[in-house]
């Protein structure tokens, strides 16, 4: 079992010709409102890729029908409490390019207590993997807990910020980066070739995996001296809000299927790949039966 400690958010999109500049007012072509989270989304890939996955988190109780879609999908819902406050949201503009930026309101997410974390981690068995993001309250407390509970813990920290550095990361035995977050945690620019991020990321997480994502330039794993590359396939984004998510998800759930890391790396970059041509996060995540054609056939039209 994997237990995701993980953000839900409601997700508002605003379709804009470009990204709003200093002092500028800008005009929206399309406004709506979807489920999306980091937390959330990787749940849902997960369970869309066939994995078995339970959310730990907080919602409010005004927006039941997101915990109601994760558990349609598959996902075990019963750790998520609807809460008397307002739920994290996510204010998300998307350019004609398929790039974005994102204003997020962390809400119900910042209210995880010790009690919380009782609940979750009396139902969590050694050997069970940990995954979580960088959009939740008490992450400090749940990475100790989890390598109290012998939990395999698996990381991406994202959105990233200066408390990243402070927490164990030494224990997690995989980490989720993409090139912003490996440069930051590497201590190198962004500019830097892959392999340098990946020499740096590997002297700060000598023992653990790494899975290093760069969008339209591929994905690479790294483990102690192994590396492979998985290169991006080639798409035109429309929105690549949440295709780390759907990466990361479907990356686990193979893991979870036992499949090699060549596998994962194929599977989870054919499922962002199908992801980015969609519009909105939660939304655009590809049912496990079109990553199957996908890959069987190579065929990457949109799949909705
Ligand atoms: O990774 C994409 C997600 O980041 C969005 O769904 C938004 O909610 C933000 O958390
Ligand atoms: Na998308």
């Amino acid at each position: 079992m994997l237990h995701n400690f993980g953000s839900i958010n409601l997700d508002h999109f605003y379709r804009v010709p470009h990204l709003v500049r200093p002092g500028e007012t800008l005009a929206s072509r399309d406004y709506r409102v979807g489920l999306g989270g980091k937390g959330a989304n990787q749940s849902l890939a997960m369970a869309r890729a066939g994995g078995r996955v339970r959310h730990w988190g907080r919602l409010g109780r005004q927006d039941a029908w997101a915990r109601d879609l994760l558990a349609r999908a598959g996902v075990e819902v019963e750790a998520i409490a609807l809460v008397d406050e307002p739920s994290g949201h996510a204010i998300i503009q998307v350019d004609d390019r398929g790039e974005n930026a994102i204003i997020l309101f962390s809400g119900a997410n910042h209210g995880t207590t010790e009690q919380d974390l009782d609940t979750h981690f009396a139902a969590a068995s050694p050997g069970d993997w940990l995954l979580a993001q960088n959009e939740c309250n008490a992450l400090p407390r749940v990475m100790e807990r989890a390598v109290e509970a012998g939990l395999n813990i698996a990381f991406n920290p994202a959105p990233m910020s200066d408390a990243v550095l402070g927490l164990p990361l030494a224990h997690c035995r995989l980490l989720f980066v993409n090139r912003g977050e490996a440069a930051w945690l590497a201590g190198l620019d962004e500019a830097a070739a892959p392999e340098a991020l990946l020499d740096g990321l590997a002297r700060r997480l000598p023992g653990g995996e790494t899975v290093l994502t760069l969008g339209g330039d591929g994905a690479w794993y790294q483990c102690g001296d192994q590396r492979h590359f998985q290169p991006a396939l080639p798409v035109t984004p429309r929105d690549t809000t949440g295709a780390g998510d759907t990466f990361i998800g479907y990356y686990l759930a193979a893991l979870q299927q036992g499949r090699s890391v060549t596998d994962c790396l194929q599977r989870a970059a054919t499922a962002a790949a199908l992801g980015v041509q969609v519009a909105g996060a939660a939304e655009s995540i590809p049912e496990a039966t079109a990553v199957e054609r996908a890959l069987r056939d190579g065929l990457l039209t949109p799949h909705r």
